[in-house]
């Protein structure tokens, strides 16, 4: 998937995430927030000026948020997560995220009710899938702004003698036999039991760029 998928899911699919900060004390707070809309590498919501929520943003202009999709159980669910630094652009785009969004008319009916409203860009970032309801399970990742994704992913070295006891392990059976073995990382669940169980310490945990 590339980024644009990614951000399909988020504004199309997910639409409503929760979305934190940090108070006036350090201290993170959380709140449901609506996805507007997105381009190729932003996304876009609104808050209003009186809110909590919007002093927190123009204090410190770095947001983590999750959403998930409606589905039947856990099972059925994917989810998208990101974090990363926002920038308030005013009422550019108010008018096409209204266009693109018409519930938000009968919240904010009058033009006059809507100067309270400031659209805020999500701009650079790191951002993560994970998906339940694919057999394996299906990770992803994507960067928004050109930020350098850093994933911390387990991988087995040229140490591994081939003992197979991480692929008894495996509970996605996302490792394949080679020389050395192969973990597929976009099925990895990220439990470390490769990690934990490998005799030769041929299992390392790092940083994917
Ligand atoms: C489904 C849903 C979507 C929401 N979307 C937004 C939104 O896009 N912008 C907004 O300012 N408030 C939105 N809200 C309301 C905020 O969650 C609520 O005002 C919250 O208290 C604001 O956070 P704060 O108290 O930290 O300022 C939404 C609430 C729900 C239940």
């Amino acid at each position: 998937m590339d980024v644009k998928a990614f951000l399909d899911v988020l504004v199309e699919e997910i639409h409503s995430v929760v979305i934190a900060t940090t108070d006036e004390n350090g201290l993170p707070c959380t709140r449901v927030i609506d996805m507007m809309m997105h381009d190729d590498d932003a996304v876009y919501f609104l808050t209003a000026k009186g809110k909590a929520f919007y002093k927190q943003l123009m204090e410190k202009p770095y947001v983590s948020l999750s959403g998930l999709t409606t589905g039947n159980g856990t099972m059925d669910k994917k989810s998208i997560s990101i974090s990363g630094a926002i920038r308030n652009i005013g009422s550019e785009k108010l008018e096409e995220i209204f266009e693109k969004n018409p519930y938000m008319a009968t919240i904010y009916p009058s033009d006059e009710s809507r100067t309270a409203l400031e659209v805020f860009c999500l701009y650079k970032g790191q951002g993560a899938y994970f998906d339940l309801s694919t057999k394996p399970i299906t990770r992803g990742s994507f960067s928004l702004g050109g930020k350098t994704i850093q994933n911390y992913g387990y991988f087995i070295t040229e140490d591994c003698t081939g003992c197979g006891l991480c692929v008894e392990k495996c509970p996605q059976n996302c490792i394949s036999v080679g020389e050395p073995y192969k973990i597929n990382q976009d099925n990895c669940l990220h439990c470390g039991n490769c990690f934990s169980v490998c005799p030769e310490k041929a299992v390392i945990k790092t940083i994917l760029n």
